[in-house]
């Protein structure tokens, strides 16, 4: 094994759908601009959806509305690789060959598998029911995935943390046994990526029907950014800044000094909630009006987006070839 001279930068996202602002500003746009700036591999992780998502159709449709969305979202596929998880079968391979050294205690406490595990127990049937033991070996895959690259450096968002911490254990349980093959990869979490509040101000996610998604309609983005609760503290009256929702999400997206001036203007009073919500409007129109355009033209025509994933797939498996040749030697599986 080669010791990495610069960061090789492996990022996997998982198709859920249409995109909303709390996955774009909590692990889409850090993982990009990590990915931008350094020999980058991201694909799109159809293999972990099918532990979720059972319809053939769903699975397939998703898989194409991600890879659409990073691209509207400026992925740029001539520096950075995209691909499908599934068209680079050395992963899968690898992932076996991980799996035969992981200790499987290891993984009784990965996050995918005990929540799946909570439901249950909080829905009074068994601990197991409806689990897969491809959900349980889910960060098993995700090492593979990690290794098949040669990745060293992993963007993901907070709620990941914990699945990569088993993926390094993973890749450190299988060195350990059969000599250093892999590099053993490193999480990278953007310390300034922040929470993203929901319009009801909770953690914005799926499940609680909170989300302000990226590319609807203006009018449908208007419409979600009208229903954010506020206080009723009228124009005139000071306000903080940080607890306000509004001011949160346009932090996150306003140019900093515009931003700046708006918490001024919300800590001296003079400034609506009306009015910062149609400031938080017009900064999300400018940041995706265009990403929407191009989203939609790749979804209307998906040739190019097909040609760009086969060409990320030939890429992903030249490089996961000696990879895979190097973890069946350490093995003893004959070439
Ligand atoms: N499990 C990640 C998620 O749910 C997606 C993922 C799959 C991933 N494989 C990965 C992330 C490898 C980083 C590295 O978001």
């Amino acid at each position: 094994m080669n010791k990495a001279s610069t960061e090789v930068v492996v990022t996997g996202i998982k198709p859920t759908g249409s995109p909303h602002l709390g996955n774009y500003l909590g692990m889409i746009r850090p993982a990009l601009d990590l990915a931008s700036r350094r020999q980058g591999y991201v694909f799109v992780a159809d293999g972990h959806a099918m532990t979720t998502v059972e319809d053939p159709g769903e699975l397939a449709g998703r898989t194409v509305q991600v890879a659409a969305t990073l691209l509207a979202l400026g992925l740029d596929p001539a520096r950075t690789v995209l691909y499908r998880q599934s068209d680079v079968a050395p992963v899968f391979e690898l992932a076996w060959l991980l799996a035969c050294s992981t200790p499987k205690g290891l993984l009784n406490r990965a996050h995918a598998y005990k929540a799946a595990q909570d439901a249950n127990r909080d829905a009074d049937r068994p601990a197991d029911e409806g689990v897969s033991a491809g959900l349980f070996t889910y960060p098993v895959l995700m090492a593979a995935d990690i290794v098949a690259m040669d990745g060293t450096l992993v963007p993901v968002g907070r709620d990941q943390a914990q699945h990569l911490e088993i993926t390094r254990d993973v890749v450190a349980a299988f060195n350990r046994s059969f000599g250093p093959t892999f590099h053993p990869p490193l999480a990278h979490i953007d310390p300034l990526v922040e929470t993203v509040p929901g319009t009801d101000g909770r953690k914005m996610s799926k499940s609680y029907g909170n989300v302000i998604p990226i590319f609807a309609e203006p009018q449908d983005v208007a419409r979600r950014v009208r229903s954010i609760v506020t206080d009723s503290r009228p124009p005139e009256e000071p306000k903080s800044p940080e607890a306000c929702t509004v001011f949160s999400l346009y932090r996150q997206l306003a140019d900093p000094a515009e931003a700046a001036a708006m918490a001024d203007r919300y800590r001296t009073g003079g400034v609506g909630y009306g009015e910062a919500k149609d400031r938080l409007i017009a900064a999300l129109e400018t940041r995706f009006g265009p990403a929407r355009r191009t989203y939609r033209a790749l979804m209307e025509d998906p040739a190019p987006l097909h040609r760009i994933l086969a060409d990320g797939a030939a890429r992903a498996r030249e490089r996961a070839a000696p990879v895979l040749a190097r973890a069946r030697r350490a093995r003893g599986l004959l070439p």
